[in-house]
């Protein structure tokens, strides 16, 4: 009989359930596709699953433990030197790498909530204490969120576009934040859904890293490159980030499957990216569909649209402001224990151009 003594853990696992992938839906016809964790809808182009079959026949040996062609070609891609990429185990690795490096007694990280889900409970596992500000119309409240920085704060997540809600920042305002910041607390830019942004206000994060020491930017292969099945993520930085980074990682964490996978997707970018064109394209009409009937959709830049569900959330327009309600309620919030709450008081110097979100498409 198993003792009824079992070992100890951290409380805070008691905290938090374990990440819940979406739901995979089958429809009868077989049409269906699993997009709950906004994944690319397509396959992975031939070329690239000819070289993923290449290379299975040598998983017998460990993979590259730099990712060295892997990161000299995202270097050669964006244009900066190699010593200012990290490779890791799709972005959600490297941003736990980076909490990890943060992450001593005291420390605090900053994000925007809602904001991607993983923030929370990384952040928890790195034995950092959260502070939430709450969105703002949706998107990010950066005047709020540069009021909550402390002389704890060590990392700010700024997700642009933002998963949940497919809303961005905007070059002026996000500038003007990043000057707010100081020079000891690092910003990742969480560019997930970066090559679906087609407003020409949102700023490219690797143009803003290369004068800011306490800048990152995190990308994936995992949406636009359709990779996700192989974990692969990148940050450009500068070395002191990117040598922390390597601090933190866990060896041989990049499989070789997915290192040749992203080097054959970047070669075959055009046609990659024809396939995001064909996305964005059909979220202009899914968006412009559900407004027509009358729901309220923020504008999106990502791959997916934004329906606030719950709480009678899910309304047409017209009958209620379920929105503005729900936005009240997370002022209030204070549910976990670690957790800090910004109330998102908006006293002190505001960002320029905080208007709406451009809701410009092609
Ligand atoms: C904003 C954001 N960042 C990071 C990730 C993690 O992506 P991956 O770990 O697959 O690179 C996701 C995935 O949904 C995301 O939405």
């Amino acid at each position: 009989m198993v003792s009824a003594q079992f070992p100890r853990f951290r409380s805070i696992l008691d905290q938090f359930s374990p990440y819940k992938p979406g739901h995979t839906v089958s429809a009868p016809d077989g049409r269906s596709f699993k997009l709950s964790s906004n994944e690319s809808p397509f396959a992975p182009l031939p070329s690239v699953v000819k070289v993923i079959a290449e290379a299975a026949g040598q998983v017998n040996r460990y993979p590259d433990n730099g990712s060295v062609e892997l990161t000299e070609a995202i270097a050669a891609r964006f244009g900066v030197p190699a010593s200012h990429v990290a490779v890791g185990c799709g972005s959600v690795g490297l941003a736990q790498q980076l909490l990890e490096a943060v992450g001593e007694p005291g420390a605090e990280v900053l994000y925007a909530w809602r904001s991607f889900e993983s923030y929370p409970t990384l952040s928890d596992l790195a034995g950092v204490t959260s502070v939430r500000v709450p969105l703002r119309g949706e998107t990010h409240d950066l005047a709020a969120m540069a009021d909550a920085i402390t002389d704890r704060t060590r990392l700010i997540f700024v997700c642009n576009p933002n998963n949940p809600t497919g809303t961005v920042v905007h070059r002026a305002e996000l500038e003007w934040f990043l000057g707010r910041v100081p020079e000891d607390c690092l910003v990742v830019l969480d560019e997930a859904y970066s090559e679906y942004v087609r407003d020409a206000g949102v700023p490219d994060g690797i143009s803003l890293y290369r004068d800011r020491a306490n800048t990152a930017v995190l990308r994936t292969f995992s949406k636009a490159y359709g990779l996700a099945g192989l974990r692969v993520g990148f940050m450009v930085a500068h070395e002191p980030v990117v040598d922390a980074v390597r601090k933190t990682k866990l060896p041989f964490t990049v499989n070789a499957l997915g290192q040749v996978a992203a080097i054959a997707s970047l070669e075959a970018e055009p046609e990659l990216l024809e396939r995001v064109e064909a996305v964005v394209k059909e979220r202009v009409r899914v968006r412009g569909e559900l407004l027509a009937q009358g729901w309220t959709v923020p504008p999106t830049e990502a791959n997916f649209v934004w329906l606030r569900l719950g709480d009678g959330g899910l309304r047409p327009r017209g009958s209620e402001r379920p929105a503005a309600r729900h936005r009240r309620r997370a002022r209030v919030d204070r549910r976990s224990r670690g957790q800090r709450h910004f109330a998102g008081g908006r006293q002190g110097v505001s960002p320029p151009a905080l208007s709406p979100d451009s809701d410009r498409v092609p």
